[in-house]
């Protein structure tokens, strides 16, 4: 079973492509996590949990997600990041993971996608991005000839600087960094509540029909990025920016 997490879609479109070749189920966390609700799944065939890379780690949201799920039938496990660039260490912090849970792993792929994070960075042209997306069906189809034959994926060595992005900075970011406070709603919003609704945290709420955000954020883009009519920054670093939505996924 390919299970994702995705805030602008393109761990999602990632897992469905997955899915189509593998001839595997592809599931959505988000609901279980939105919901709190614990996920009981099964699966014959090895898992493949595909996430964007925060801080060149799994989102700490996907990996309570999977520490708290109960995962029956098969125990191999293979973990696909998307990234707008790299992934660090993160494969040491994955396997990890797997040993905490007594599951057997079999490697981390890292997929380049666009880059979604604008309350840092810019959008890629679109061009740019039909590029990337083009280059990751090649990576992905090369990681399914190891995934179908159930074989460990090819690991590349991971420099000082990954490893140190991958521990420290991860640390501090989550710590320092993730918070909603600069999240505004401007003039243009028109109250849809469909930021509210795609809040996997449920941190935003309508308040006489303006979005307000609460304490619990975890910078994955989907309110700001899905906004019909953009409406939704983040301090000045948004302003201006384009908006990134994997364009073969509409959520
Ligand atoms: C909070 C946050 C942190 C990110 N950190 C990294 C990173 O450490 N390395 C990287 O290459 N890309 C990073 N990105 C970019 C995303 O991992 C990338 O665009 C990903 O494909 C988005 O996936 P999604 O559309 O499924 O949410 C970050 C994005 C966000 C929102």
């Amino acid at each position: 079973m390919i299970v994702t997490f995705s805030g602008t879609g393109n761990s999602r479109y990632c897992g469905q492509f997955l899915a189509d070749k593998l001839d595997d189920e592809l599931l959505d966390c988000f609901h279980y996590i939105k919901h709190g609700i614990q996920a009981e799944l099964i699966s014959g065939k090895p898992w493949i949990f595909v996430a964007p890379t925060y801080a060149w780690q799994l989102p700490h949201v996907f990996m309570d997600f999977i520490r708290s799920s109960w995962l029956q039938g098969s125990r191999d496990v293979y973990f696909v990041m998307t990234c707008g660039s790299d992934i660090g260490g993160a494969a040491a912090y994955n396997e990890q993971l797997c040993q905490e849970l007594q599951l057997n792993y079999k490697g981390t792929l890292k997929v380049a996608m666009p880059e979604n994070y604008i309350a840092l960075f810019d959008v890629p042209s679109e061009e740019k991005c039909e590029k990337m997306l083009t280059e990751a069906q090649q990576t992905l189809s090369e990681a399914v000839v190891y995934m179908s034959k159930n074989e460990a994926l090819p690991q590349k060595k991971v420099s000082p600087l990954g490893k140190v992005c991958s521990s420290l900075v991860n640390k501090g970011f989550n710590q320092y960094y993730i918070k909603a406070d600069k999240f505004y709603a401007t003039a243009k919003c028109i109250g849809c509540g469909k930021c509210a609704e795609l809040c996997v945290l449920n941190n935003i709420s309508l308040k006489d029909g303006l979005p307000q955000w609460g304490k619990h954020c975890t910078h994955c883009m989907a309110c700001i990025c899905h906004c019909p009519v953009e409406a939704i920054e983040y301090g000045n670093v948004s302003r201006g920016k384009r908006r990134y939505r994997c364009p073969e996924y509409k959520k």
